[in-house]
C-alpha cells in the first residue's frame, strides 16, 4: 500500500527525515528553498499533511488548491503564518510547537535585554572598527540590570520565563500586562504585578515584549508608546515583526527618545527596516530566540510527532484549533 504524501516545506534535521519516511512518502526541500504562494500551492494538491515553519503563510488560497490535505504542523510556538479560521472551516488541524522552548527563548530574551542595557554590540562594533584607543570614565555605560524595573507585555510562557530570571536571578521588579490576568500564584512564583499597557511602559527600565502577533497587537508599540517609555528604557522584542512599528522606533533610538532597542523579530523579515541598520543604539539578531541545537531538534521532533500521532491515530499533540 503507498504511504500517505506530506511535505517538508523547508530543510530540516536528517533524522526528522528518517522518520517521516517511516510512515510517510516525504517530499523535501532539501535545497531550503522558499516557495512562493504558487508554488506552495502547487505542492500541497497531492498532499494530506505538511511540516511548516513561520516563513509558509497557510490561507484560504493555499487550502483552497490542496483538497486532500489534513493537518499542518508548524515548527514554532508562533502560528501566524496559519489562517487558523480558514484551516478550521477546510477541517485542516494546525498545531505549534510550544512547552518545548520557553526556557531557551527566555534565555536569549534575557541575553538580549543585557546585551541592548550594556551596550555589547555597539562597543564591539567600535572595537572592531580600531576606535579603541583609550579607557574613558563614561565609555559606554549603559543602564544597569540588576534591580532595575523589568516590564513585560504578554505574559504566556515565555513571559513568565523571562519573569522568574529577572525577579529571582537579578533582583528586579517585574511589572507585566497581559490580555488576562495570572492567577494570584503564577504572580507569586514569576514575582510580577500585573498594571495597565501605559504603567508598565512609563515604569520600566527595560521593556520585554513577549504577546503572540495579532491584528489587535499590529504595531501595538508606535510611536505614543515610545513616547511613554522612559529617555534611559530599554526595549526589547523577541515576540513577532510587526508589533513594533520599525519605522518609528528607529526614529525614536536616533532621537535618543528611549536609550535602546534589541531586537529579533522585524516586520517584513528577512528584511530590515533599512533607518534600523543605521541607527547605533539596536541590537539586531536574525530571528534566533529559540536557537540551540537541542531545542531546535525538539521543536522539529514536536511538529513531526505531531504529524505521525494525528494521521496515523487521528490525535494531535499540541493542536490549536
Ligand atoms: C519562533 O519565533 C516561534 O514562534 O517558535
Amino acid at each position: 500500500m503507498s504511504k500517505p504524501k506530506i511535505l517538508v516545506a523547508r530543510d530540516v534535521f536528517p533524522e526528522i527525515i528518517e522518520q517521516l519516511s517511516q510512515h510517510f512518502d516525504v517530499e523535501a526541500n532539501p535545497d531550503d528553498v522558499i516557495f512562493s504562494p504558487t508554488e506552495l500551492a502547487q505542492k500541497l494538491s497531492d498532499k494530506v499533511g505538511a511540516f511548516t515553519t513561520g516563513s509558509e503563510r497557510i490561507d484560504a488560497a493555499v487550502l483552497a488548491a490542496a483538497p486532500h490535505l489534513k493537518i499542518c504542523a508548524n515548527m514554532a510556538v508562533g502560528y501566524n503564518n496559519f489562517d487558523v479560521a480558514a484551516m478550521t472551516s477546510h477541517g485542516v488541524k494546525a498545531t505549534n510547537t510550544p512547552d518545548v522552548l520557553t526556557e531557551t527563548t527566555a534565555d536569549f530574551g534575557f541575553a538580549l535585554l543585557m546585551a541592548t542595557a550594556r551596550r555589547m554590540t555597539e562597543s564591539e562594533h567600535f572595537l572592531r572598527r580600531g576606535e579603541w584607543k583609550k579607557w574613558r570614565f563614561d565609555l559606554f555605560s549603559g543602564a544597569e540590570v540588576h534591580g532595575s524595573t523589568l516590564g513585560i507585555l504578554g505574559m504566556g510562557r515565555i513571559g513568565q520565563g523571562i519573569a522568574k530570571r529577572g525577579a529571582h536571578g537579578f533582583g528586579m521588579k517585574v511589572i507585566y500586562n497581559n490580555r488576562s490576568r495570572l492567577s494570584a500564584d503564577i504572580e507569586a512564583q514569576s514575582g510580577a504585578t500585573f498594571l495597565s499597557k501605559e504603567e508598565v511602559l512609563k515604569t520600566a527600565d527595560h521593556v520585554v515584549l513577549v504577546m503572540p502577533y495579532s491584528a489587535e497587537s499590529h504595531h501595538a508599540i508606535g510611536a505614543a508608546e515610545l513616547a511613554l517609555m522612559k529617555p534611559t528604557a530599554t526595549l526589547i522584542n523577541i515576540a513577532r515583526g510587526g508589533i513594533v512599528d520599525d519605522a518609528a522606533l528607529a526614529k525614536a533610538l536616533r532621537d535618543k527618545r528611549i536609550a535602546a532597542a534589541g531586537l529579533d523579530v522585524f516586520e517584513g523579515e528577512p528584511a530590515v527596516h533599512p533607518d534600523l541598520l543605521t541607527v547605533p543604539n539596536v541590537v539586531l539578531t536574525p530571528h534566533i530566540a529559540s536557537a540551540t541545537v537541542k531545542t531546535r531538534f525538539a521543536m522539529a521532533k514536536l511538529a513531526a510527532d505531531n504529524l505521525v500521532a494525528f494521521l496515523t491515530q487521528g490525535r494531535a499533540l499540541t493542536p490549536v484549533n
